[in-house]
């Protein structure tokens, strides 16, 4: 075992808010399928990653995993932590709320919002995309499919990324038992935040989602109104930072490569593929983690019951075996998108669709009314979440905000929206 990429791997969260990580996690996905340690395996080439995504033997209920002590083991029981059947039951009356039709509606809404919130720059000659854009946006999307009322979105988004913060998914020994305090604080806040909400009486509808989950039915099942509340605070959860993540990392390519951001303002058609192209070459979710429940053999590699498998997802997306020219930037690839971004399998991203429709409109609205931005000169810090990639804040200098057309052009572009892009 070589102890430089041992290195490597513990320095792992660290090297995640580097400015350029992947010649770093290059090196893992060289090695991989490599053991970290007793019980870890590194797992980072497309291939691989794809079979683990979808192999029956492997679990997503990260507590099997045999190298998690007692005060480290993560917190489990929310859908992404299950396996089948209930997983199955539950991601069937879930995914009624996220089909292609019930997000068609979002698309002229998200397109507006994206130009309301141009507007409100349009007369400063800065503005911080995550904080002024991404943010909000994403924010505010999935709270209003919630029913949450404005007055309490930015209450939701700070115990979001507290959770996150402490959302710990590796076994390197240096968890901060604060972060993760505030993070278990964090994600029972949101809980009794939608229990409450639940409560109150309501005329008419409570929001799109949170409609579709308390009336879905299917197999002569329903959700409980537990499980109603786990998914709802999932959804703030898996929404909202991710999304900004696309969004701030995808600015910070088009930008660097002015070319590919001209190709966009000449023709917002291609967002879509903008978008699709981000989450491969910067994906917001670098790492996911299985535990494998039986014995099962992987490029050579013997592994056991209980071993946990450390999935880079963002590693993988740049796999020269899978991608030509892995490490360009290329709106315009020849070959179908078949990124990991939004995993693979029976956990596929539920919410994939509704995270398209807003970097799609971010993008296209960016290309097509920001003049002449810039990137800032100093390095852009990158949020202290360990397994998400995007920056804590991207100032972009401009000379001016064109006026936005009267029929904002991504509202009639193809988004993908729904089920239909999924791989699974
Ligand atoms: C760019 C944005 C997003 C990225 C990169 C992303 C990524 C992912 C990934 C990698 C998984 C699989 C995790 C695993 O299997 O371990 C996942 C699952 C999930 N995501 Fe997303 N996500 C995004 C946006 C969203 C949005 C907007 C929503 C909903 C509002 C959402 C809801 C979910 C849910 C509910 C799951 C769990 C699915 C299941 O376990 O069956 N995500 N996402």
């Amino acid at each position: 075992m070589s102890t430089d990429l041992d290195e490597v791997f513990t320095r792992l969260p660290e090297i995640l808010r580097e400015q350029e990580p992947y010649p770093l996690l290059a090196r893992l996905r060289e090695a991989s399928p490599y053991v970290a340690s007793d019980g870890v395996v590194v797992v980072a080439n497309h291939e691989y990653c794809s079979t683990i995504l979808r192999d029956p033997r492997t679990s997503s209920d990260r507590s099997r995993a045999r190298i998690f002590r007692e005060d480290v083991r993560p917190p489990s029981r929310k859908l992404v932590d299950l396996d089948p059947p209930e997983h199955t039951r539950i991601r069937r009356l879930v995914s009624k709320a996220f089909t292609a039709r019930a997000l068609a509606p979002l698309v002229p809404r998200i397109d507006a919002m994206v130009s309301d919130l141009l507007d409100r720059v349009a007369f400063a000659d800065s503005f911080d995309v995550i904080g002024e854009l991404a943010s909000p946006l994403a924010l505010s999307t999935v709270c209003a499919q919630l029913g949450v009322p404005a007055a309490d979105h930015d209450l939701l988004g700070g115990w979001s990324r507290t959770l996150s913060r402490g959302l710990y998914p590796l076994p390197l020994g240096s968890v901060d038992p604060e972060v993760t305090g505030a993070a278990a604080r964090a994600g029972g806040r949101l809980l009794v935040y939608f229990k409450k909400l639940l409560a109150e009486p309501r005329n008419g509808s409570r929001g799109p989602v949170l409609d579709a989950l308390l009336h879905a039915e299917g197999e002569g099942t329903r959700l409980t109104e537990n499980e109603v509340l786990g998914v709802c605070a999932l959804l703030v959860n898996a929404g909202y930072e991710t999304t900004v993540d696309l969004i701030g990392n995808g600015v910070r390519a088009l930008l660097e490569h002015p070319g590919q951001l001209r190709r966009l303002a000449d023709d917002p058609g291609l967002a879509p593929a903008v978008v699709d192209e981000v989450l491969r070459y910067d994906s917001p979710a670098q790492i996911t983690t299985r535990v494998a429940v039986a014995d099962l053999t992987l490029g050579g590699l013997r592994i056991a019951a209980g071993d946990l498998l450390v999935l880079l997802l963002g590693a993988a997306n740049r796999d020269p075996g899978a991608f030509a020219r892995p490490d360009e930037f290329d709106v315009c690839r020849a070959e179908p998108p078949q990124h990991l971004a939004f995993a693979s399998g029976p956990h596929f991203c539920l919410g994939s669709g509704l995270a398209r429709i807003e970097a799609t409109a971010a993008f296209a609205a960016f290309a097509a009314r920001v003049v002449e931005p810039r990137l800032p000169t100093d390095r852009i810090v990158y949020k202290a979440t360990p397994s998400l990639r995007g920056p804590d804040s991207l100032r972009v200098a401009f000379s001016g905000v064109r006026a936005a057309p009267p029929v904002p052009a991504t509202a009639t572009a193809d988004h993908g929206v729904g089920q239909e892009r999924s791989r699974v």
